[in-house]
């Protein structure tokens, strides 16, 4: 796709996106959860709407308006947003994975508010389904992307999971760096394809690297 071409590459074209953080219940008053906001994955659900795919959000808990025209499909747990995706992965030519999931979830999930006492309160985690793994695992006609946040060494750790979770494409960035991360209006990303070629982008909107995450998606996509 090129621009001129058309201004909707994307009809017909069935995307599923997650997005936002999970939400991850100990009692009914308090839970677990991450600092993602939301952001980048709202901004890709507008551009991939823009364009004129056929938009499915799945989004954790977020304080954002959600986008126009798209189908949203609001989650609160991971395991929610494990049953949501797998209900709407097989129809789908591209999933676009930018939640940022739990990893762990409390093990007992206290039907009654735990009172304080005078010691301390251990609870006890256990680790959640990695949904984007069992979407590799699955994979026909899909493309699949995913995220990697990370405050360390970004290229190893990005290659090791597009790997691992049978990935074609992705958009790693390190969330403690200037100008990116969680809570942030602008990001800086590098996009790593199962071709082997990565493409490092300097700090852009959210909205930009929307655009540009589509953008190489539709390229193995052969659009
Ligand atoms: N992911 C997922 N389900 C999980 C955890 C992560 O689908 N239970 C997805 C995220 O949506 C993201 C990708 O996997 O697209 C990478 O998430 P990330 O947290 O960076 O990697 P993890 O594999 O969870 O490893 P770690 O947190 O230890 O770096
Ligand atoms: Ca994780």
């Amino acid at each position: 796709f090129t621009a001129g071409q058309t201004d909707l590459p994307l009809v017909g074209k069935r995307v599923l996106i997650t997005a936002g953080p999970t939400r991850e219940q100990v009692d009914p008053v308090r839970y677990f959860t991450n600092y993602s906001s939301g952001k980048m994955g709202y901004a890709i659900a507008r551009a991939a709407a823009r364009m004129g795919a056929d938009v499915t959000l799945v989004s954790g808990p977020t304080a954002l308006e959600k986008p126009a025209g798209v189908r949203f499909v609001p989650v609160e747990s991971t395991e929610e947003m494990f049953q949501a995706v797998m209900k709407e992965y097989q129809a789908m030519d591209l999933v676009i994975k930018s939640a940022a999931v739990a990893d762990y979830t409390p093990r007992i999930k206290y039907e009654e508010k735990v009172k304080k006492n005078n010691g301390s309160w251990s609870v006890e985690m256990e680790k959640t389904t990695d949904i984007l793994s069992v979407l590799g695992e699955k994979k026909e006609q899909q493309v699949l992307v995913g995220f990697a946040a990370e405050t360390g060494d970004l290229e190893r750790y990005a290659l090791d999971k597009m790997k691992r979770k049978n990935l074609d494409m992705i958009v790693a960035n390190n969330v403690i760096q200037e100008g990116a991360g969680f809570s942030a209006d602008t990001n800086r990303v590098v996009i790593f394809k199962k071709d082997g070629s990565a493409k490092e982008y300097p700090l852009l909107s959210k909205d930009k690297v929307a655009e540009e995450v589509l953008l190489q998606a539709m390229e193995l996509m052969h659009l």
